[in-house]
């Protein structure tokens, strides 16, 4: 809800299309989607490295980070995960309009807040990639010990325990962390991004 008035929207000189001229290559965002500890900071942070090397502009937007800063005010009570969703989106359509290949590594755990989002890219800008790993794996998993805290009751509202997970109903790619190697599904993402010339 905008709170502020009497303000004029600006058109850049320099365009988005400028820039994708100039970088040799379009924008877009790879928005990973799963639970947590399904894989998405690991992959997203291994495509933007394979993106990087082959010398495309590219960036990663990952959830524990960015709730250090900028969304430190928000809690993951769903309507400030909603909230937390909505600026990562904004920020990321700030990635997308400077030319660059932006992934976002979020939990985003429901639907209509990621569809939001949809809407406020071009078509064919907003890339939704499933990052698809049963609960029990990621519990196994565990990397940084807080399904067990969760199981104990000492985080409360945790995705997949306490708190639900929306698995998208049409991503654009899905990615089987539990089935696919990492060189397997960096290589999905690749060619998904070759298939529709944005590289
Ligand atoms: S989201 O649901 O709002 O998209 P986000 O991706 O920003 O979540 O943050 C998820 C990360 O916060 C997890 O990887 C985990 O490290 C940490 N975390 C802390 N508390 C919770 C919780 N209650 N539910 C899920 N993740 C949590």
């Amino acid at each position: 809800m905008k709170k502020s008035g009497n303000i004029t929207w600006h058109h850049t000189t320099v365009t988005k299309k400028d820039r994708i001229l100039l970088n040799g290559h379009k924008s877009c965002v790879l928005w990973f989607t799963g639970l947590s500890g399904s894989g998405k900071s690991t992959l997203a942070n291994a495509v933007d490295h394979m993106l990087f090397q082959e010398s495309y502009r590219s960036f990663v937007l990952d959830g524990d980070n960015i709730r250090h800063g900028l969304n430190s005010d928000l809690s993951f009570l769903p309507k400030d995960r909603k909230e937390n969703i909505r600026r990562i989106g904004e920020v990321a359509k700030l990635f997308v309009d400077s030319g660059q290949i932006v992934s976002t590594a979020f939990i985003s755990p429901f639907l209509e807040d990621r569809e939001l989002v949809r809407k406020m890219f071009a078509p064919g800008e907003f890339i939704e990639v499933y990052v698809n790993c049963p609960i029990h794996v990621c519990e196994d998993r565990d990397p940084k010990g807080l399904y067990k805290k969760a199981r104990k009751g000492e985080i409360l509202e945790f995705t997949g325990i306490s708190s639900p997970y929306e698995p998208p109903h049409h991503p654009e790619i899905i990615i089987d962390t539990n089935r696919m190697t990492i060189e397997q599904s960096m290589e999905k993402v690749m060619v998904y991004l070759k298939d529709k010339k944005i590289l």
